[in-house]
Order: structure tokens, then sequence, then C-alpha cells
């Protein structure tokens, strides 16, 4: 293998605008390895829904359009959020039938504007609570449980080939929240909603045992579901020392990391294996990079970490 693009199935990173627009080792890094991207902020609601109708599209539409130049995959993140909601859907007040309303006008918007360019959204992200219990938000207060299928529903009627998916964190370390999920999804499968994949964010530290990593993965799968590790990190600084320093048994640990997830996304039912997305492209654009950390498989130079060579291991 010469580059992850022709890994045995998708991998992708989280896309951010600044470098997209302005550095071109961030680029050629992107069109090099990635198969797949999400946009990191992008396709937050509160970036795009400037108002009731009224949208901001530009960071969005460069991002498709750089996909289409280099033949990538793009994942949409993310439909609805409890976080990342504009204020003037915080403020508004209106009955149940408007707030379902103002939910199916925003998300038909979206998914319909990229019909055909976007090949999956997630429809909701982190719903459920570490206990296993619904994380309550402005759209299950206001419209109750049946927001969760129609937020499927409404995003299927607008684009009925993209793939919906349900994405949370902390599969790999919440039992309750595994057991939910599951439960989730088969009831929205037996109830006929329009749902094809779980994804498992898996922010995730070397702290963590690989086979925690592992078993997340495989309970994911059994839904029968896609299954998409879908924010991958493996921070080496998880308790955010300001001094601490990325050495070499933490670049060899987290290897390890790595090269598990890859394996077990491999050792799944082929037609289960979505892909693996990181939540950057090299440390100096990761998230946490100010934790300090060193969580992404490039270094600031954009070289190919040690954790790169685990994913290497494991497919
Ligand atoms: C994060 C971005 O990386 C940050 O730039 C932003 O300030 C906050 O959101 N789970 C998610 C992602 O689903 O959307 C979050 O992304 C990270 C946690």
């Amino acid at each position: 293998i010469e580059t992850l693009r022709e890994a045995p199935y998708p991998i992708g990173a989280a896309i951010s605008m600044g470098p997209l627009r302005n550095s071109e080792a961030y680029r050629q890094t992107v069109i090099q390895e990635m198969s797949s991207i999400t946009a990191e902020n992008a396709m937050k609601m509160n970036f795009i829904s400037t108002g009731r109708g009224e949208y901001f599209w530009e960071d969005a539409d460069y991002l498709v359009d750089f996909a289409a130049q280099n033949n990538l995959r793009v994942h949409g993140h993310t439909l609805l959020w409890y976080r990342h909601t504009p204020d003037w859907v915080s403020g508004f007040s209106g009955t149940k039938e408007e707030w379902i309303a103002i939910m199916r006008e925003y998300i038909q918007a979206v998914v319909g504007r990229y019909r055909g360019k976007i090949a999956s959204w997630d429809v909701l992200n982190e719903i459920i609570l570490d206990d296993g219990t619904l994380r309550p938000s402005v759209w299950l207060s206001n419209i109750g449980l049946e927001y969760i299928g129609l937020a499927f529903k409404f995003a299927h009627e607008a684009d009925p080939n993209a793939l919906l998916f349900y994405n949370d964190y902390g599969h790999e370390y919440s039992h309750n929240r595994r057991l939910a999920t599951k439960q989730l999804a088969d009831s929205l499968v037996n109830a006929g909603v329009p749902i094809h994949g779980i994804g498992l964010q898996m922010h995730t530290n070397t702290n963590r045992s690989i086979d925690d990593l592992r078993y997340a993965i495989m309970a994911a799968a059994t839904t029968k579901l896609l299954v998409h590790v879908s924010e991958l990190d493996v921070a080496v600084n998880p308790d955010q020392n300001p001094n601490a320093t990325f050495t070499e048994a933490l670049a060899a640990r987290q290897q390890e990391s790595y090269r598990a997830v890859a394996q077990a996304m491999l050792d799944l039912p082929e037609e289960q294996q979505f892909g693996i997305t990181f939540w950057g492209v090299s440390d100096d654009n990761s998230f946490m990079r100010d934790n300090p950390d060193w969580p992404l498989v490039f270094d600031s130079n954009y070289q190919r970490k040690s954790a790169y060579r685990g994913i290497l291991q494991g497919i």
C-alpha cells in the first residue's frame, strides 16, 4: 500500500476551512491519502442556518466542490446536535407542529442542496447520555420522542440515496450507551425508519485498552447496520498536562490503538465497513492541539507518524 487511499475501506479526515483554503501541504495530504472527508464545523447548524429560511453555504459549497474535483466521498456532519444550535432556534417558541416544520425546512434545505453530492449524513449527533438515557435538547423537549424518526424521514425524503447515520461518542467505555444504541437502532429499523448506520466518534486516548476499542466496533455491528468510526483520534495527553511531551513510548502505544481500530473495522462483515475518519489531518490542526496533544496520524509537518504505520498494520 502506497497511501491510505488504497485501504480496503474508505479512510478519511475532518476538514477545517482555514487550512483547506490556505495550506497546499494540507490539501495535498488530503488528496493523496484520503478517500473521504467530513466538514469539521462548516456543516453544523449554527454555521449554515443564519435565520429561518436563511443559509450560509459558502464554506460547505467550497468543501463539496473540493471533494468533487478530487474524487473524495463526502460525509455530512451533522444535521441536528444539541450543541451548535443557532440562537434563533434556541429562542424559537412555537407549537410542536411549528417545531417539526422548522426541523423539516432545515434538514430538507441542506440535504436537498447536496443531493447526489454528499453520500451520507450524521442525522443525529450525541443523543444518548453515558447512562443510556436520552440527552435533553430543544428537539426532544418541543417535539418529543418522535423527532428522532422524523429527522431520518425528512433527510431520506430530500435525498433517497444518502446513507443516514446516528453518531455518538463513548461506545468504547459506556455499556449503557451501547445497549441503548442497539435498542434504538432496532426499534427504528422495525418501525421502517430509514437509518443505515451507526457512527462511533472514538475520541479516545492511550489509557483506553485496545479491547475496549475493538468491543465498541463489534457491539455497533450487532445492529447489522453500517459502522463508521467517524471522529477517530488517540490523545496521548488526556490529563492535559501543560508540560507533556510526545515520547517514543507514547508513540508506540498510540500506534497500537490505531492498529486495533483499523483491524477491528476490517474484521467486520465487508458490507458493514463504512470506514474510518480521523478528526483532523495533522497534529497541529487537531482540535486538541493546545492541550497539548499529538493525537493524529500525521505530524505538524504532514509527515507520517508511527500511528500511520499502525493503520497499515491493521489493514
Ligand atoms: C468539534 C470541532 O473539532 C471544534 O473545532 C469545534 O469547536 C467543536 O466541535 N464531537 C463532534 C464534533 O461530533 O462535531 C466535535 O467537533 C468534536 C466532538
